[in-house]
């Protein structure tokens, strides 16, 4: 069910209740205030008698009214302590308000907010900061429930109004958050989409058809071009899959900016940014077979490409001015006569030789190539790839954070400022050359597995990476592994695929990179 998002100076007739803010120590702000006094202190009244109503942050209050009065319902929302409200916990309170108002069964509310002078922010980006939380809470995946109407008895909320003095504002930081929660959504839709329906052919199409109508060019390298370019290590990844299975490279080209020259591409300024994700669309592991506990968990093995799909997907749509490439590779592991083996050697693009010690290390392979194809087709200003890489990050830091692995304090720099921002949190690892050595193998140029096995497994997977990456290339890695996906829901992230990643680098394309 979607809902509609509206921005006016003015409450609008249809609506059934009427939200009105509040402080942490229950002061009423302006509109609460004068309703206060229309009807007869009747707003106080309750709240007083209400003496567990805390008035904590996103804390509503419903309170039905009196014969005579223009709405049937008036809520009380708490905005918690104003002096302290940022952007994204204006998104948090965007989200709580979503969640009571759809448990009181509102259909249609007006949100007045008036709270101005308290606001460092303004007013205006509180309410579209607030209705992009909303949105970003009421994500649902039902493609698959034959049931569609998830409502019951209730009917559905289908519109939410703020009403403020500066309303064009509002729209206007709207439509740039509307368009990345779409982004958003398309990368949470391709995580929890079953790998039976999403596979390399079939995620290639859904591609191209997402991105129909934006001006994004596509280009997509198949199993037989893969092979005519000595692309082994994407090829070898998806060699046990089935025919109709074989692995997929998918480059989106997107020039916002304007298609620079070959003369202007000298100039490293007027270079693309670049995004890779890895899109192994289900990881069984390959002859190095996984357990099967939770195994199905590795649906969500191609959480970077959905990131980067979905990146590409918001910055399209609201024609950023920027240029930006954005790289996939996709591949299936699995097991079968046709799998490769741990103890084969292959050959990467870039020509490095990879002895093979664990077929279920797939994900730095799949990166290998498109990393290598990207860096020689676009010579990217710099490349950030995203990649449910290995179990290791998850042992290193849980769930909440995900590590970033990069060769460029400038970068970093702006990596850090953007997950500060957005809330996505965002901690770097390090690179070092030991991490580099300890995969070099003993009878090809590379191992896929470093010395030390699982310890520092995310670090030595870094390492594996940064062998394909050109000297003086500015580059980080991100190994989402442990925030692709949420077994428990947040208020802005429900539970499944997260889509964690598209929020912060739209925040640094738009910081950093937009003109
Ligand atoms: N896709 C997995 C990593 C992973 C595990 C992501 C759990 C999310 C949740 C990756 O391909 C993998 O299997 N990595 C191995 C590497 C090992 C064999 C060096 C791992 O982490 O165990
Ligand atoms: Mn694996
Ligand atoms: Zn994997």
């Amino acid at each position: 069910m979607s809902i509609n998002f509206e921005f006016t100076p003015i409450v609008s007739q249809q609506t059934d209740t009427v939200v009105v803010t509040i402080d942490k120590d229950k002061n009423f702000y302006p509109a609460a205030k004068s309703l206060d006094a229309e009807s007869d202190g009747w707003l106080s009244h309750c709240l007083e008698k209400r003496n567990n109503f805390k008035a904590t942050a996103g804390q509503a209050l419903s309170v039905p009214m009196q014969k005579g009065a223009d709405q049937s319902r008036t809520v009380l929302f708490s905005l918690g302590d104003v002096s302290e409200l940022t952007l994204t916990s204006a998104e948090e309170l965007g989200g709580k308000l979503y969640k009571s108002l759809k448990g009181l069964g509102v259909a249609c509310a007006s949100v007045l907010l008036d709270a101005d002078d308290a606001l460092e922010c303004g007013t205006a980006m509180l309410a579209s900061h607030m209705a992009y939380g909303a949105l970003l809470a009421s994500y649902e995946y039902n493609e698959y429930k034959s049931q569609k109407d998830e409502e019951g008895d209730n009917v559905a909320l289908s519109s939410i109004e703020f009403v403020l003095d500066d309303e064009a504002a509002a729209q206007a930081e709207f439509e740039i958050l509307d368009a990345l929660s779409e982004g958003v959504y398309l990368a949470r839709d391709l995580i929890n989409q079953p790998p039976n329906d999403l596979h390399p052919v079939s995620y290639a199409q859904i591609i191209k058809d997402e991105m129909k109508g934006l001006k994004v060019d596509i280009e997509v390298i198949d199993e037989k071009k893969m092979q005519k370019l000595g692309m082994g290590a994407i090829l070898n990844v998806g060699k046990g899959s089935a025919e109709d299975r074989q692995p997929r490279m998918v480059i989106m080209r997107y020039y916002g900016a304007g298609k620079p020259t070959k003369k202007q591409l000298e100039n490293e300024e007027n270079r693309p940014l670049c995004f890779v994700g890895k899109g192994v669309t289900f990881d069984t592991g390959g002859i190095s077979l996984k357990p099967g506990a939770e195994m199905d968990l590795m649906k969500m093995d191609m959480g970077g490409s959905a990131v980067v799909v979905g990146l590409m997907k918001a910055l399209a749509k609201r024609k950023a001015k920027v240029n930006v490439v954005a790289a996939v590779g996709l591949a299936e592991n699995m097991p079968s006569d046709k799998a490769y083996r741990p103890a084969d050697v292959i050959t990467s693009y870039a020509g490095k030789t990879i002895e093979i010690l664990n077929t279920d290390a797939e994900g730095r392979l799949v990166l290998a190539d498109t990393l290598t194809y990207v860096q020689e087709k676009d010579k990217p200003k710099m490349i950030i790839d995203l990649a449910t890489l290995t179990g290791a990050m998850m042992v290193a830091l849980g769930f909440e954070y995900s590590g970033v692995f990069v060769n460029d304090d400038e970068l970093w720099g702006k990596i850090e400022s953007s997950s500060a921002k957005t809330g996505e949190k965002l901690w770097r690892m390090p690179l070092d050359e030991a991490y580099r050595k300890e995969v070099e193998s003993d009878i090809a140029d590379l191992k896929n597995l470093g010395n030390l096995g699982r310890y520092g497994g995310a670090c030595s997977a870094a390492g594996f990476l940064e062998h394909f990456i050109d000297e003086g290339q500015s580059w980080a890695h991100i190994d989402i592994a442990g925030t692709a996906w949420a077994k428990s829901s947040k208020t802005l992230v429900p539970k499944g695929g997260t889509g964690f990643g598209v929020r912060a680098l739209h925040e640094m394309v738009r910081d950093f990179y937009e003109k």
